[in-house]
C-alpha cells in the first residue's frame, strides 16, 4: 500500500533548517526557525526552569497520566498569564486545557469551533505562519484571508484589513496574533485592536488568537493588551497559547487552548468538546512542560527570576532589531527602519525568492524564500556577515 505514496515537499521552515544543518559550510547562518539564540549561539534554558527541573526531578514520585485536561496548577497558571486576574475572576467561564505545545492548542480549538460551527470559515492574515492552514484544514474547516502586510510600507495594512474583514459574518472565525505577528513583525495598535472588536460586535464573528510569543514583542501585559481588551468586550474569545519561547520549553511541547466564555454552561460544554477532542486526538498531554512551567509561574521566587530573565531577552531581541535596521541602512543606502519598529522574532528584509536563495547557495545564509529572518539569532559574531551578505544582493 504505501508504495502509492509520493514524496511530499519539504516544510518550508523545517525543511530549510534541516537543509542549512546538512550544509558542510562553516560559515553558514541559520535564520530560518523561530528559537531564541544567545550571544554563543545556544538557545539557553531558564534559570527558573533549571531550577523548577531540579525540584520537580527530587519531588516526582509518579509518572501516571495527567488528567486529560492537564495540570491543574499549569491551566490557572496560564489563565491568569494570558487573560489577567481581573478578567479571570473566579474562573468559572474559562475553559482551559492543555495541549503538545502551540499547534495542539490550535488543533484543540479547531476541533471544537469545527463541533461549534461546521461551515464555519476561518479568516487568516495574508501572509500567516505556514502551517495554519494545513493544521486547521485537518479538521475541515475552511479558509479566507485577508489583507495584513503591505511591502511597500513594510507595516499593518489596516485599511485593506478591515475592508477584507467585513466579508467575516456570524459564525465565521478571524484569527488574530496576538503580539510579534509571524511571520512580518508587523503588529496592531490598541487602536486597531479595539476597531477589530467594534467589527466583531457589529457582525458577531468570533476571534481566535494565535499567542506564541507573550512577554517577546515589549512586554508580558503589552503584549496581550489586544487580547485582553477583545476578551472584556466581546465576552468570548478563543487563544492558543504557547510556551515554547517565553519559558524556553520548545521541545517539551507545553501548550494551552483557553476558551473565554460567556457563561458556566457554555464552558461546560466547550470543555466537554475541548476533552473529547484531547482524547481522539493524543489521549494525554504530555507533562514534563507544563509541570515545569506551572511551578515557574506560580512559586513567587521562580516567577520573579522567570520575569526578569524574559524582560532581558526582549530587550536583547530590541537592541538586535535597532543595530540591525541601522547598519543595514548604512550599508544599503536604503531605509531598513521598519525592523526596528516591527516586534518579536521575525521580520522580512523585503528580498525576492531568488535572492533569498542565492544567499543560500553562495554565502551559507539560510533566510525563508520571503526571506523572513530570525532576528533572534543574530549576534555580534554573525550580525556584520548579515549585513554584507543582504548588501550583496540589493
Ligand atoms: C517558526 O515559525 O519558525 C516557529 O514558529 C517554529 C515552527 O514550528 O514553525
Amino acid at each position: 500500500m504505501l508504495e502509492h505514496l509520493s514524496v511530499l515537499s519539504p516544510d518550508p521552515i523545517l525543511g530549510l533548517a534541516a537543509e542549512c544543518r546538512a550544509d558542510p559550510n562553516s560559515n553558514k547562518i541559520d535564520l530560518t526557525v523561530g528559537i531564541y539564540m544567545n550571544e554563543s549561539g545556544v538557545c539557553p534554558v531558564f534559570h527558573a526552569v533549571r531550577e523548577a527541573q531540579q525540584q520537580l526531578v527530587a519531588d516526582e514520585i509518579t509518572k501516571a497520566y495527567l488528567p486529560a485536561a492537564g495540570d491543574a496548577v499549569y491551566l490557572q497558571s496560564m489563565k491568569s498569564l494570558v487573560f489577567g486576574d481581573e478578567l479571570v475572576g473566579d474562573g468559572s467561564k474559562i475553559t482551559a486545557i492543555q495541549t503538545p505545545g502551540g499547534c495542539g492548542a490550535l488543533r484543540i480549538a479547531s476541533e471544537v469551533l469545527a463541533a461549534a460551527a461546521p461551515d464555519a470559515t476561518v479568516w487568516i492574515s495574508n501572509p500567516t505562519w505556514p502551517v495554519h492552514i494545513p493544521l486547521m484544514g485537518s479538521v475541515g474547516l475552511k479558509f479566507e484571508t485577508y489583507s495584513y502586510y503591505d511591502p511597500a510600507s513594510h507595516g499593518v495594512d489596516f485599511g485593506n484589513m478591515t475592508n477584507d474583514l467585513k466579508g467575516a459574518k456570524k459564525g465565521d472565525v478571524v484569527l488574530l496574533h496576538g503580539c510579534c505577528h509571524n511571520p512580518s513583525g508587523a503588529d496592531l495598535t490598541l487602536e486597531q485592536w479595539a476597531q477589530i472588536a467594534d467589527m466583531a460586535e457589529a457582525q458577531g464573528f468570533t476571534v481566535l488568537v494565535d499567542l506564541a510569543y507573550q512577554g517577546m514583542g515589549t512586554n508580558l501585559e503589552a503584549d496581550v493588551a489586544g487580547l485582553r481588551l477583545l476578551a472584556g468586550r466581546l465576552g468570548e474569545l478563543i487563544v492558543a497559547a504557547s510556551c515554547s519561547k517565553n519559558l524556553g520549553l520548545y521541545r517539551e511541547r507545553t501548550g494551552v487552548a483557553l476558551f473565554f466564555g460567556k457563561d458556566t454552561q457554555t464552558a461546560a460544554a466547550t470543555h466537554s468538546h475541548g476533552l473529547g477532542a484531547a482524547r481522539r486526538v493524543y489521549s494525554m498531554p504530555p507533562a514534563h512542560g507544563a509541570l515545569l512551567a506551572g511551578r515557574v509561574l506560580s512559586d513567587p521566587a521562580l516567577r520573579a527570576s522567570w520575569e526578569s530573565e524574559l524582560s532581558e531577552i526582549c530587550a536583547r531581541m530590541i537592541e538586535l532589531r535597532t543595530q540591525l535596521s541601522e547598519k543595514l541602512s548604512e550599508k544599503t543606502n536604503q531605509d531598513f527602519s521598519f525592523i526596528s519598529r516591527e516586534k518579536g522574532m521575525f521580520s522580512f528584509l523585503g528580498l525576492s525568492v531568488d535572492q533569498a536563495r542565492g544567499l543560500r547557495k553562495d554565502r551559507g545564509l539560510y533566510m525563508l524564500d520571503s526571506s523572513r529572518i530570525n532576528v533572534a539569532a543574530l549576534n555580534e559574531q554573525n550580525m556584520d556577515k548579515v549585513v554584507e551578505a543582504v548588501a550583496s544582493v540589493l
